[in-house]
């Protein structure tokens, strides 16, 4: 897979998300299925996306005992999705058990990506609630080395630490980056933002984008856009 625009579809209902994505007519954006419409939907939802042709990052977010989360991966991996992921703070052992759960019958697996430290973490509360005494960047970068390690195949990060996690990392290894806005744009509550064009130059693999096009007035004009501005 190569660069490409995720569509974060943050609906809470499978009508919703639906009618979106027929505006697309016979275009197939990857699409993000999050929480809220997976808690609310189920499943099916999945499937139902998967069978209208497009690419899927499941973002569950999976943070348990390896165990656990080998077998949540394993239901999951037969859901056919692109790409998912899981919380680096759940320990070396638990991204390999999930990788290893992941893997299906024919050898193919979705891609695994780890979330390092939620962008909403600040230091002070890492320090304070977490007990982690160190600067966030270099948490960061620690995680995504861990998750190297375990053989996942990339993270989910800020724009503005994309750069360095390919440098600490590789350069294959993926770097999935959210808080993306245009420039004649609404931040709302993103605060470190990245037009698609600046995150295309530091690098970024895949952009993942809610509301500047969910929430726009033509979605279509503004998903074209931004895979005009990334991808170019
Ligand atoms: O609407 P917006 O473009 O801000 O949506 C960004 C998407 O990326 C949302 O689904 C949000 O949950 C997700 N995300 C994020 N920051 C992270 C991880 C995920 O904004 N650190």
């Amino acid at each position: 897979m190569g660069k490409d625009v995720i569509v974060a579809c943050d609906f809470s209902g499978k009508k919703e998300v639906l009618d979106f994505l027929d505006k697309f007519g016979g275009r197939k954006p990857f699409v993000k299925i999050g929480m809220e419409l997976f808690y609310a939907e189920g499943p099916e939802i999945v499937r139902e996306i998967k069978a209208r042709g497009h690419k899927i990052f499941l973002d569950l977010k999976l943070h348990d005992i390896p165990n656990t989360v080998k077998k949540a991966m394993a239901v999951l991996s037969g859901l056919d999705i692109d790409m998912c992921n899981v919380h680096a703070a759940g320990t070396i052992s638990m991204m390999e058990a999930a990788l290893e759960g992941l893997k299906r019958p024919d050898g193919t697996r979705p891609l695994l990506i780890a979330v390092t430290q939620l962008t909403s973490t600040s230091e002070e509360r890492m320090r304070e609630d977490l007990l982690i005494d160190k600067p966030i960047d270099e948490v960061v970068m620690h995680y995504a080395l861990n998750a190297k390690k375990a053989g996942l195949d990339g993270v989910v990060c800020s724009p503005l630490e994309a750069e360095k996690v390919h440098r600490i990392c590789s350069d294959s290894f993926l770097t999935v980056t959210p808080g993306v806005r245009f420039a004649d744009g609404n931040k709302g509550d993103q605060v470190r933002v990245m037009t698609p064009e600046q995150a295309k130059a530091i690098g970024s693999d895949y952009i993942v984008v809610g509301r500047p096009i969910t929430a726009a007035e033509d979605p279509v004009a503004s998903y074209n856009r931004c895979v005009d501005e990334f991808v170019g």
